[in-house]
């Protein structure tokens, strides 16, 4: 038995920031907050904010724009963050309508319709409720059959989730799965921190995988094998939960957000992934050069190309390791998929990629995938 990826799929929301208006805002409210606490700056009681700059966020992560589900919340200096009405129970959630949108354009991609789905896992760093889980909502939408899961590893999510759906796909506990991103990113961002207030953007991916591709004529890829690795590690953390209104003192804590100590993060998640992959090639005795693009994921522009360099002992160009976190910034677990969705179509019969996810845990997945041709 084997697992083949048959459809992929990509919803973008329609607001765009750009790099030029995220930092006016950021400047306008670091204006503010230094005239609100002139006399506490003064005096030595509170620190002067300083602005962000277009220049250093170019330059430290490659990142141009990001798209994001409410523009005008996030640039209002005296809010900075996305206006999201909450919906009433009979309404469709927001992540299960990013995550219909995406899937359709999967399905359409595999010929099939939501009602051949038998398993669906919605993989995200973010979740926007504890339970009923969104997957089965978004199960009740595509009118599948069989089960519906939740999954949360931060960026590794969908690699972790492409291992979950192979595994069933092999074992005979699934004939289709759906492994669908919704990353609404924007909503666990501080934006008015400067470390990080540009990082990343919202989008949704959506992955069919079946058992069978015989059927297929085009565009498929034979999940040659997988392999996750997990390291823990507090460097990018979110303490967001369902503990927090427990605490008399949360008052002020800014980690119920993204936080992360990003030099560190780049210091040990480069050679952790680079390692990682290395190994995993030799496990299954594939030369490195053997793989034409890496798909990886998208979080800063000098960390792929180093990753990309220690895998290949070499520096990579665009066309084997594609970029599109310029476009999109960091999408979380969307990232590396959105890299697969727009750069396969090129490869010809037989090549392998390689998909690779890295973040929060520390965890690490990377997947090997063959091309094959038409069937039909
Ligand atoms: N505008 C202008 N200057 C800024 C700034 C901003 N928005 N943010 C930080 N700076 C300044 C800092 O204050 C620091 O100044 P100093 O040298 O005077 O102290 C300087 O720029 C360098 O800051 P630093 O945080 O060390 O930048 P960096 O080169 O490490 O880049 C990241 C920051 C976050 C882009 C980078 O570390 C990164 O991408 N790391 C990996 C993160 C990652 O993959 N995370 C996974 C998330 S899922």
């Amino acid at each position: 038995m084997s697992a083949f990826i048959t459809g992929t799929g990509l919803f973008v929301p329609e607001h765009v920031i750009t790099n030029d208006e995220l930092v006016s805002s950021y400047n306008c409210y670091v204006e503010q907050y230094n005239s609100e606490y002139s006399d506490e700056i003064k005096s030595g009681k509170r620190e002067e904010l300083k602005e962000s700059s277009v220049e250093f966020i170019e330059k430290a992560s490659g990142i141009r724009k990001r798209h994001v589900v409410d523009k005008d919340g996030v640039l209002d200096s005296r809010r900075m963050k996305p206006r999201i009405p909450g919906r009433e129970n009979h309404e469709m959630s927001l992540q299960c309508e990013m995550a219909v949108a995406a899937a359709s354009q999967a399905l359409d991609n595999a010929r099939l319709g939501g009602e051949d789905l038998d398993m669906i896992i919605v993989a995200c760093s973010n979740l926007e409720r504890a339970y009923p889980a969104v997957s089965i909502e978004v199960q009740e939408r595509l009118c599948a059959s069989g089960f519906a899961l939740d999954m949360n590893v931060a960026c590794s999510s969908a690699t972790f989730a492409i291992q979950a759906a192979s595994d069933a796909l092999n074992n005979g506990s699934a004939q289709r799965v759906l492994v669908v991103n919704p990353e609404i990113c924007s909503a666990h961002l501080d934006f008015r921190d400067r470390d990080s207030h540009f990082i990343f953007g919202d989008i949704c991916t959506a992955i069919v995988l079946e058992s069978d591709e015989s059927r297929k004529d085009s565009d498929v890829f034979e999940v040659v094998s997988t392999r996750l690795r997990t390291k823990f590690s507090s460097n990018i953390r979110n303490n967001f939960g369902f503990l927090n209104r427990c605490d008399d003192n949360l008052e002020n804590r800014k980690d119920t957000l993204f936080i992360q100590e990003g030099r560190k993060v780049f210091k040990e998640v480069v050679p952790l992934v680079s390692n990682h992959i290395l190994e995993h090639l030799y496990q299954i005795e594939l030369a490195p050069e053997r793989v034409r693009r890496l798909w990886l994921h998208q979080a800063n522009l000098s960390m792929n190309q180093l990753v990309a360099k220690r895998v290949w002992g070499r520096p990579a160009n665009a066309d084997e390791a594609p970029v599109v976190l310029d476009h999109y910034a960091n999408t979380s677990s969307a990232g590396s998929i959105i890299a697969f969705h727009r750069y396969n179509k090129d490869l010809s019969d037989g090549e392998l990629g390689l998909l690779c996810s890295f973040g929060a845990g520390y965890s690490v997945g990377s997947v090997v995938l063959r091309k094959i041709n038409s069937t039909l």
